[in-house]
C-alpha cells in the first residue's frame, strides 16, 4: 500500500513516538531517549529505547525495531492501514484516498504471502512423504537433526508437479499469483501451459525478517538421491525477486537470528544456506547469509540496525583460496562508504576446500570457533589487501603505498572514521617503514615526515615559485605569499580541512585581516565538512570577509601558484600544501 512520502514523513513526526508507546507501557526518560521493558519480549531489566528525534524504537534484547505505524502493527495487531489511520486521527490530519491500482497491489502483496505460507507446507508435506525417504535420508546423512529441519521448514519439491496447482487453486489462489510468486512459469511450448519452477530439489524457504516466507532456494538432488546425471544444472535455483522478496536487502536466517543478535551473540555471515543451518545447529545462533549473490551494503546496514550499539561487527566469512581473497576485497570496498563510528565488519578465512558447515562436518566446532576468533579487522585488512603484489623495498614504492592506503580510507565518507583511519596509516607507516631518529613532535597530517628532511628537487612539479630559493623578496613578504597560498588552498580545498586544519590553526599570522579569515574558516569548516569550494567563499563574504578573499584571489595568485585553482588533483594540492609547510612553517612552529 502506497501512500505518498510527504504524507508519511509528516504522520511519523507530528506524534511522538513516545506518546503513542506511552500510552501503551511504562516508559522513562534517558537522556534524549525514553527506556522501558520490551513489550515484545519478557525482561526485567529495561533494553527497548524510544527516540523521538529518530521516530524510532528499538529493543537491545530481542532486536525489535520500527516506527510508530510499525509499533501500532506488531503490539495493537493492527493492518498497516489501520495504524495509518489511527495515526492520521491523532494528528488531525486526512489519509489520501487510495488509487485502485494501489488497492490492488496490497491485497496481492498480502494474499503472496499466504500463497508462499501453503506452498511452503505443501513442500515440507512432500519431504515427509514415505515415497521421498530418500530426499530426508540425504538430508540426514549430511548430518541435519530432525528438529534442524523442522526447525528450518526445509522441504522438497518432486521433480513431476504432483499437486502443489491443485492445492492452491483449491484454496483460492490464481495461477497468476503463482507466476507472480514465482514457483511456476508459462510453458514456451503453450502459452497456456505452466510448469513448477522448483522440480526434483530441496526446498529452503526464506524467510523476511518478520519470519513470513517470502522466497525458496532449491538445491538439486546428488546423482545417488535421483539427481540428474550431467553437472550443468546449476546446483541451486533461488526465486525471482517479487514485490515481498528483495534479494539485495534480505539475508536467509535473519528473523531467526533476530533474538541471538539482539542478545550480542557474534554475527556470522556466510555463503550458503546449508551454512547457516550447519552453524546454528553447532550452537553459532547468530547465522545469516546472503541469498546467492555478494553481501550488498544494505545487507551490511541492515545487520547493523539488529546489533547491539556497542557491538556492530559482525564476521564475514571468506573461503580460504583465491576467490575467497577476492570476494572479500570487494566486501572491502563496498564497506568504506556507509562506515560510521562505531560500525565496522571483520574478515575471517576458512581453511582452504572447506565452507563452515564441511569444516565443522570433519573437523568439530572449535574448528569454526578458530576461524571466528582470528577475524580481522577493516584496517588489517586494508593494509594487507594494499602490500598484497607489492615491491616494498624502495622509498618510492613505499611513498606509492602509503598513496594508495591513503586514497582507499578516503573513500569512507564518514570524516571522523576516515581522519582516524589516516592517522592510524601514517602512525604504522612510521613504525614499519620510518626509522624513530627524532624526537620532535609531530604535527597533523605528516606524522611520516618525522625529523626527516625534504629530498630537494622531487616536488618540483608543484613547487610555486614564490618559495623556490634565490628570490629578491624579503623573508617576511614571502611569508605573507605563502601564508595567502596555504589560505587559498583551504578555501578552493575544504577536503584538505581533516589534515591541515589544525596545523593551519598554529601559525602565526601577522595580518589581521587574514587573520580573521582564517579564524572564520577554520570555524566554518570544523562545523560543516560538506561544503564545495563555492559555499565556502559565499559564507566568509557572508561574515564580512570578502575584502581579505579579494586580497587572496587577486589574479597574481595564480601566476605562482596556478595549483590553488579549483579542480586540481587533491594529491596535487596535497603536496603542495606539504611543501610550503615545510619550507615556510614546520620550523618556525617546533622551534
Ligand atoms: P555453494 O556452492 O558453496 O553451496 O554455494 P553450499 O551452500 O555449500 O551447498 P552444499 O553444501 O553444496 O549443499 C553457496 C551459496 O551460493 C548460492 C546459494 O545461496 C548457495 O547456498 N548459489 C550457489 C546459487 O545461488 N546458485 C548456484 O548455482 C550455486
Ligand atoms: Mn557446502
Amino acid at each position: 500500500m502506497s501512500l505518498p512520502k510527504v504524507f508519511m514523513d509528516e504522520l511519523r513526526t507530528r506524534v511522538p513516538l513516545s506518546d503513542i508507546i506511552g500510552k501503551r507501557m511504562k516508559l522513562t526518560r534517558a537522556g534524549r531517549e525514553y527506556k522501558g521493558c520490551c513489550p515484545f519480549h519478557k525482561e526485567k531489566t529495561p533494553s527497548f529505547t524510544v527516540n523521538d528525534i529518530k521516530g524510532f524504537y528499538h529493543c537491545f534484547g530481542c532486536g525489535a525495531h520500527g516506527d510508530s505505524i510499525g509499533f501500532l502493527m506488531s503490539h495493537d495487531n493492527m493492518t498497516f492501514m489501520d495504524a495509518v489511520e489511527q495515526l492520521a486521527s491523532l494528528a488531525g490530519m486526512r489519509v489520501p484516498k487510495p488509487t485502485p491500482e494501489d488497492e490492488k497491489k496490497y491485497k496481492q502483496q498480502a494474499s503472496l504471502y499466504d500463497l508462499m505460507e501453503l506452498a511452503t507446507k505443501w513442500y515440507e508435506q512432500q519431504l515427509y512423504d514415505p515415497k521421498n525417504k530418500k530426499i530426508l535420508k540425504y538430508l540426514i546423512e549430511r548430518g541435519l537433526s530432525s528438529e534442524t529441519i523442522k526447525s528450518f521448514r526445509l522441504g522438497f519439491a518432486p521433480s513431476e508437479e504432483q499437486g502443489l496447482k491443485q492445492t492452491l487453486l483449491k484454496a483460492g489462489f490464481k495461477i497468476e499469483d503463482m507466476i507472480e510468486a514465482g514457483l511456476f512459469k508459462n510453458s514456451t511450448k503453450n502459452q497456456n501451459d505452466t510448469y513448477p519452477f522448483f522440480r526434483g530439489r530441496i526446498i529452503f524457504p526464506v524467510q523476511d525478517f518478520q519470519g513470513r516466507v517470502v522466497a525458496f532456494g532449491g538445491r538439486v538432488l546428488p546423482e545417488a538421491y535421483g539427481g540428474p546425471a550431467d553437472k550443468s544444472a546449476p546446483k541451486y535455483i533461488n526465486s525471482p525477486e517479487t514485490s515481498i522478496f528483495h534479494k539485495g536487502r534480505m539475508l536467509y536466517g535473519l528473523s531467526r537470528a533476530r533474538k541471538a543478535i539482539g542478545d550480542g551473540e557474534t554475527v556470522v555471515v556466510v555463503e550458503g544456506y546449508m551454512d547457516v543451518i550447519a552453524l546454528a545447529q553447532a550452537g553459532f545462533k547468530a547465522a545469516v547469509a546472503p541469498l546467492g549473490t555478494a553481501l550488498t551494503e544494505t545487507q551490511i546496514q541492515e545487520l547493523w540496525k539488529v546489533m547491539p550499539e556497542d557491538k556492530r561487527a559482525p564476521v564475514l566469512c571468506f573461503d580460504g583460496d583465491a576467490a575467497g581473497q577476492r570476494a572479500a576485497a570487494r566486501a572491502l570496498e563496498r564497506v568504506f562508504p556507509i562506515l560510521k563510528p562505531d560500525h565496522s565488519i571483520k574478515f575471517s578465512f576458512l581453511p582452504k576446500e572447506h565452507d563452515p558447515d564441511s569444516l565443522i562436518k570433519d573437523e568439530g566446532v572449535p574448528a569454526m570457533e578458530r576461524v571466528l576468533k582470528n577475524a580481522i579487522g577493516l584496517f588489517d585488512m586494508l593494509w594487507q589487501e594494499e602490500a598484497k603484489d607489492r615491491d616494498l623495498s624502495q622509498p618510492e614504492t613505499k611513498a606509492g603505498f602509503r598513496a594508495a592506503l591513503e586514497k582507499r580510507a578516503r573513500q569512507i565518507a564518514d570524516m571522523a572514521v576516515q581522519q582516524f583511519f589516516i592517522h592510524e596509516i601514517n602512525q604504522k607507516i612510521t613504525d614499519v617503514f620510518l626509522t624513530k631518529t627524532s624526537s620532535k613532535k609531530q604535527f597533523p597530517g605528516k606524522p611520516f615526515q618525522k625529523g626527516k628532511p625534504v629530498t630537494p628537487g622531487i616536488h618540483t612539479p608543484y613547487r610555486p615559485q614564490s618559495v623556490r630559493a634565490g628570490q629578491v623578496r624579503s623573508d617576511k613578504s614571502k611569508q605573507m605569499e605563502r601564508t595567502r597560498i596555504l589560505l587559498a588552498l583551504m578555501i578552493h580545498y575544504p577536503e584538505l580541512y581533516e589534515e591541515f586544519g589544525e596545523s593551519l590553526g598554529t601559525i602565526k599570522i601577522p595580518d589581521t585581516e587574514y587573520d580573521q579569515l582564517r579564524q572564520a574558516l577554520i570555524h566554518l569548516l570544523g562545523e560543516q565538512n560538506s561544503l564545495d569550494y563555492q559555499a565556502v567563499k559565499q559564507h566568509l563574504s557572508g561574515l564580512g570577509h570578502g575584502k581579505a578573499l579579494e586580497a587572496i584571489f587577486d589574479s597574481s595568485l595564480y601566476l605562482h601558484a596556478g595549483f590553488a585553482k579549483p579542480g586540481q588533483s587533491l594529491d596535487t594540492v596535497r603536496q603542495a600544501w606539504q611543501d610550503i609547510w615545510e619550507i615556510g612553517f614546520m620550523n618556525a612552529r617546533m622551534s
